[in-house]
């Protein structure tokens, strides 16, 4: 069979894909010679799996090369797009190179599968490094001694900065991980009309709640892995990260906390209810439709009281399901007839979503807003109904320019908001990662810079001048929190 011709842009989603399979029966390979021994059915099967994939990247690229660059792995070069599929892939693979102190293998020839077995045992258990910095050379012995030939271990090419405190990153990346999965579960079940699991559901919340109160930077950068095809569970773990980061902003108590974050995770399920036509519909919708979307807010009352009683029902979370859409006026939806004020966790809940909504690409916002402008207007636009203090409270947590801001510096390089800076008196000079110089060359390992760093006259090194659309770039912001 002859391949069909294919312009360029066809080839790199073909190499993308390849690439991607790869990944995924690399990863697949690597748990089954975890758990099972070499000649069990399971090693088999991945291997072979492995091996088609790697040649069919090879017939396409005419090599097979894996290379971690940072934080980011490369397939012959070109940096491996990251989705929920891959997630769990991409973090693992990144760990065991990191751990095994490689930068990546190519395969020179077509490896045979004994090679392939040798290289998987080396990686999922990496031989301890004589030094600090020889890892790599280790490695290579080590696979090299047991036969591998065609197969060659590539140096790490990053800088220590990348892979400052790995684990506690990593932690954060894995608690997100489980949340996303939790998250689609409960989506999942409870549009099947089945009861979502609410102990997995609680113990995610609970690893969210630890994870922010150590780490909270680590956490709302993960917010921005925003490229997912299906966004409601995104979103829902979106939420309950922001919201819980807000409480703790408002002196809540970990147990506070806690029921914060069960409500924020909680507070679309509603949509389960709403049939996916009509909720991922492109273009926009008829009053009808509009009506039917809108009835998640009720519709997540019930489906909180539908779980049975033996496991506690989420009271606070179904007050919140309701008033989620409300403004601070009780205008808003769904209709309120009679006088009521919206309970804190709705009003906190409300903000977080109003931001995670409106910075996200969905189906009938093709185009989100930058970050900053979406504060500007919560801040400045009372029509949109939020409550002034709750807002106040999350720019202090987000600073002027929150993370995953792509801004311009008055050098004139391009930079992306990283992290908040520690200090409240800095909400405009946030910790930042350099993305090109002042004449728009992209800098491979985008350095940080803290903006609040003064010469000794004491005027400011760098300044924001203003931001920027990365999609004017093509930037993907989530590729730097990965
Ligand atoms: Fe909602
Ligand atoms: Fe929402």
């Amino acid at each position: 069979m002859t391949a069909p011709t294919t312009g360029g842009a066809d080839q790199e989603q073909l190499s993308q894909r390849a690439a991607r399979q790869f990944v995924t029966t690399l990863y697949g390979a690597l748990r089954a010679v975890r758990l099972y021994p070499i000649e069990n059915a399971t090693v088999q099967k991945a291997l072979a799996e492995l091996m088609a994939a790697s040649d069919r990247v090879t017939a396409l690229d005419g090599v097979t090369e894996i290379n971690r660059g940072g934080e980011f792995l490369f397939v012959n070069g070109a940096r491996l797009r990251l989705g929920v599929d891959n997630y769990a892939a991409l973090a693992y693979l990144l760990g065991q190179f990191r751990a095994a102190g490689i930068g990546g293998f190519r395969c020179n020839e077509r490896p045979e599968s004994r090679e392939w077995v040798v290289l998987l045992s080396a990686l999922v258990q990496p031989p301890p490094a004589r030094d600090e910095g020889d890892g790599w050379q280790t490695f290579a012995r080590v696979i090299e001694q047991g036969g591998v030939t065609r197969i060659g271990v590539l140096q790490p090419n990053d800088d220590a900065a990348a892979d400052e405190e790995p684990d506690i990153r990593e932690k954060a990346r894995r608690t997100y991980l489980r949340s996303l999965d939790v998250s689609r579960e409960m989506m999942t079940a409870t549009r099947l009309g089945r009861t979502p699991n609410l102990k997995r559901v609680k113990r995610a919340v609970q690893g969210i709640v630890d994870q922010l109160l150590l780490d909270e930077q680590s956490m709302i950068g993960l917010t921005t892995l925003r490229d997912f095809d299906e966004y409601t569970f995104v979103h829902s773990v979106n939420v309950c990260i922001f919201s819980v980061a807000l409480g703790r902003r408002l002196g809540f108590g970990k147990t506070q906390l806690f029921d914060l974050g069960m409500a924020a995770l909680l507070h679309d399920i509603g949509k389960s209810r709403v049939p996916n036509e009509v909720l991922n519909k492109a273009g926009g919708l008829t009053d009808e439709e509009r009506q039917i979307v809108g009835g998640h807010t009720w519709q997540g009352v019930l489906v909180l009281f539908g779980i049975p009683v033996v496991s506690e029902r989420p009271y606070r979370g179904m007050v919140t399901c309701f008033e989620h859409h409300l403004k601070i006026d009780s205008s808003g939806y769904p209709r309120i007839l009679r006088d009521r004020r919206m309970s804190l966790f709705s009003r906190i809940v409300a903000v977080a979503d109003g931001y995670d909504a409106a910075t996200s690409a969905r189906v009938y916002q093709d185009r989100p807003w930058s970050p900053a402008d979406v504060l500007r207007g919560m801040r400045e636009n009372p029509r949109l109904g939020f409550d002034p203090l709750v807002v106040k409270a999350f720019i202090a947590l987000t600073g002027v320019f929150p993370v995953g801001t792509l801004v311009t510096l008055d050098t004139l390089e391009l930079a992306l908001v990283y992290a908040a800076h520690p200090d409240p008196a800095n909400l405009a000079r946030p910790v930042v990662r350099l993305l090109t110089d002042g004449q728009g060359n992209f800098l491979a390992d985008a350095p940080a810079f803290d903006l609040s760093t003064t010469d000794a006259t004491g005027a400011y090194l760098r300044t924001i001048i203003r931001t920027e659309d990365p999609d004017r770039y093509g930037i993907r912001i989530g590729d730097y929190f990965v």
